[in-house]
């Protein structure tokens, strides 16, 4: 059987900095199998960092049936897959009647439908001290008018992540849920259509690097723990959100809406 680790989202930011820190371990994987759509940057990885053992898997996981190629590959049974990082997600930051259905649906598919399929699909081919990260959000604590359906998405992630780890841990096999606030990616000139590149306001301040979220995020998943709030800011955060309660924050979170 060949240890493999697979992480989506693998051609950018956050899931390309989880690459990295498999790649180091030598000894950890046969095979690090990178999901993404841009064959090209997935390419790349196996010069950037210099390890044959990454195997590009381009894939639209907002494509049903992406996650059954993955789930053919698997099914060869020649594979024990030791981590899975589902790191793939996206979301628009606009009025939700702004958002065209398409862009709500690939929000939903790719952040919440491919995560919980593939880890349906892999779990399967995992043994004791296999592992699962799922990438979700600090947006995961909280409503936010004008990235409403990114959070509910992120929420859900947590939520499933959480449950999952007590059903897994008779079987030895960890989950964790990672929720990061903002991460210095491509992600939110995404999020915005290319319209900001940059975080702004207070969030500017407490912007993370993508290689030291992946590093501290991995420590505490092989640790066990089932969710990693990651920097202090975001902690606070995730205190204030279980102290004060969400209607009386709703009341000061306010929109720009023009009428039309
Ligand atoms: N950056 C932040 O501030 C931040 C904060 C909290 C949580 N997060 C979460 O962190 C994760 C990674 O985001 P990031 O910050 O690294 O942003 P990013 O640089 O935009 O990376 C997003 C990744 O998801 C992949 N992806 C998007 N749609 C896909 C699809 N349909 N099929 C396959 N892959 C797809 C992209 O690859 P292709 O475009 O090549 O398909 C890319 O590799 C996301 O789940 C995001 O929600 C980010």
């Amino acid at each position: 059987m060949k240890d493999i680790a697979i992480v989506t989202g693998a051609s950018s930011g956050i899931g390309k900095a989880y690459v990295r820190e498999l790649s180091l371990d030598k000894n950890g994987y046969e095979q690090i199998w990178v999901v993404a759509r841009r064959e090209d940057k997935l390419n790349e990885l196996k010069s950037d960092f210099k390890d044959d053992r990454i195997v590009p898997v381009p894939l639209d996981l907002g494509d049903r049936s992406a996650v059954s190629d993955i789930s053919s590959k698997l099914s060869s049974g020649e594979y024990n897959v030791k981590l899975l990082i589902n790191c793939a997600g996206l979301g628009k930051r606009a009025l939700f009647e702004e958002q065209s259905v398409e862009a709500l649906g690939a929000t939903l598919d790719v952040n919440c439908r491919a995560l919980t399929l593939l880890t349906r699909v892999c779990i399967p081919y995992m043994s004791k001290g296999s592992g699962i990260v799922n990438v979700a959000s600090s947006a995961a604590f909280l409503p936010q008018p004008t990235f409403t359906v990114y959070a509910a998405s992120k929420s859900y992630v947590t939520s499933f992540t959480r449950a999952l780890s007590v059903e897994l841990k008779p079987s030895g096999i960890t989950a964790t849920a990672v929720c990061p606030g903002p991460v210095n990616t491509e992600f939110q000139s995404n999020a915005t259509d290319g319209k900001s590149s940059e975080f702004t306001g207070f969030r500017k301040l407490i912007v993370a690097d993508p290689d030291k979220l992946a590093k501290a995020s991995l420590k505490a998943h092989k640790s066990g723990r089932c969710l990693y709030v990651y920097g202090i800011s975001q902690k606070l955060l995730h205190v204030v959100s279980k102290i004060v309660p969400v209607s009386l924050m709703l009341m000061f979170m306010k929109v720009n809406k023009e009428k039309k």
